[in-house]
């Protein structure tokens, strides 16, 4: 189609049309995502639906008008200060995903640095090379410039390293809670140490980790290292609700330690025929089925409901490890969360990479070294054993010389 229709369509047909169109999509019902998709339980999607429905129409950016939106973010935002042990007075707002409240972190703190301090250079952001490129974004963005350090040999940030790089640019340092790629957790309370000595403002990226990592430590023995609010120089904090908060797709949350730091994130513009327009997030129009969808998973599901999918998490995670020991790969690090990057010392991983994603098994990959990344849904604990004997059959197959790594890309975009 490339024009509107003279004459609509009815919805049965289109229906029919869109689940035709679904059909090439990858199978996530059935596992095979291990990327891209959060699948905790159809009763958990039927309720993210529901909620979403009831919303659909309306709009965040008038609290006024809706004062249910503002009721639900405020206490969305005030779950989450209290899950990551924020002190009193701190803020956060929520927005569309892990790359605008990331967007939003970096522009508060050039705003806030900026406003005390002059930069003799281009600002800089200091940041371990496993980092998401949501933070490139917005510094090409806004006229600053990321510094990657590589990371230390057990793949999480070289803290010495960084502290090497500190000079009169930077005005950020990041760490993640945990990284995309390794799925490990940064040294935070070391980052924290190097931020205060130099009053840097230090950004937590809990995209992946912010409402998992709590419960994994419930149901895990407490064996998750420090990285929320509790460690002093954390200024800011990313963490997404359309992960491992199994809302629906558009909901995250940025948070911040003091009310004035959240309050450097907002634009303000008033010389334009409508008078005063106040956003606080990069968005105007904000679509209330988010935050309502957001809302209502978090009290449907509970501090229970996210422990026993942790639980699963921890089970899949475990199946996944032993799996892939024991068909002769190695872990990368020691992961203890939903993401496991593996290689394979004695041949070529990415061509088994390839072989899963001609399967429909989609996952990322990583380099430095070669591997594939596989990041964890609660129903996978279902379908890991078959994941398994996939990769196993595979492995023998570039083994023995049957299969050989083509052009295929597998990379994440
Ligand atoms: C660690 C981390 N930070 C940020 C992001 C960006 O989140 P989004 O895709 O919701 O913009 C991701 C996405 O995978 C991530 O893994």
């Amino acid at each position: 189609m490339t024009e509107i229709p003279q004459t609509g369509i009815a919805w049965p047909e289109l229906r029919e049309q869109m689940v035709n169109m679904a059909n090439g999509d990858v199978n996530w019902r059935e596992g095979k995502a291990a990327v891209y998709v959060f699948h905790s339980g159809d009763d958990v999607m039927q309720v993210a639906h529901d909620a979403y429905s009831l919303f659909i129409a309306e709009n965040g950016l008038g609290p006024g008008a809706f004062p249910s939106l503002r009721n639900m973010e405020k206490q969305v935002i005030d779950m989450a200060l209290n899950l990551q042990q924020a002190p009193e007075g701190g803020a956060g707002s929520m927005t569309s995903g892990g790359s605008e409240s990331i967007l939003l972190a970096v522009k508060a703190c050039r705003d806030h640095v900026l406003a005390q301090r002059k930069v003799p250079g281009k600002p800089e952001i200091l940041a371990p090379y496993s980092v998401h490129p949501a933070f490139d974004k917005a510094a090409h963005l806004m006229g600053l410039q990321v510094v990657r350090i590589a990371c230390a040999d057990d793949f999480k940030a070289d803290v010495d390293a960084m502290a090497d790089a500190v000079n009169e640019n930077t005005i950020m340092l990041v760490g993640s809670a945990p990284c995309f790629p390794y799925g490990l957790i940064d040294p935070i309370e070391e980052l924290s140490g190097l931020a205060q000595k130099h009053n840097l403002w230090l950004h937590v990226d809990a995209c992946v980790g912010g409402y998992l990592n709590p419960f994994m430590r419930e149901v895990t023995d407490n064996d998750i290292e420090p990285y929320d609010f509790s460690i002093p120089g954390v200024s800011s904090m990313s963490l997404d609700l359309h992960k491992y908060g199994y809302a629906a797709k558009g909901a995250s949350t940025v948070l911040y330690r003091e009310k004035a730091l959240h309050k450097s994130q907002t634009f303000h513009f008033s010389d334009w025929p409508c008078g005063h327009m106040y956003t606080p997030t990069m968005a105007g129009t904000r679509p209330g089925g988010a935050i309502a969808a957001a809302w209502a998973v978090l009290n449907y599901l509970g501090r229970e409901g996210y422990q026993a999918r942790a639980a699963q998490i921890a089970d899949a995670r475990a199946q996944l490890v032993q799996g892939c020991q024991a068909a002769g790969c190695y872990i990368m690090g020691d992961p203890k969360l939903s993401i496991v990057a593996f290689g394979w010392q004695h041949n070529d991983i990415l061509a088994v990479g390839e072989g899963l994603y001609e399967q429909g098994w989609f996952s990322s990959r990583v380099t430095r070294p070669d591997g594939i990344q596989y990041m964890i849904s609660p129903e996978h604990h279902k379908t890991m054993s078959k994941y398994l004997k996939i990769l196993k059959e595979l492995m023998d197959d570039v083994h023995s010389g049957r299969r050989r790594r083509h052009q295929g890309d597998v990379s994440y975009s």
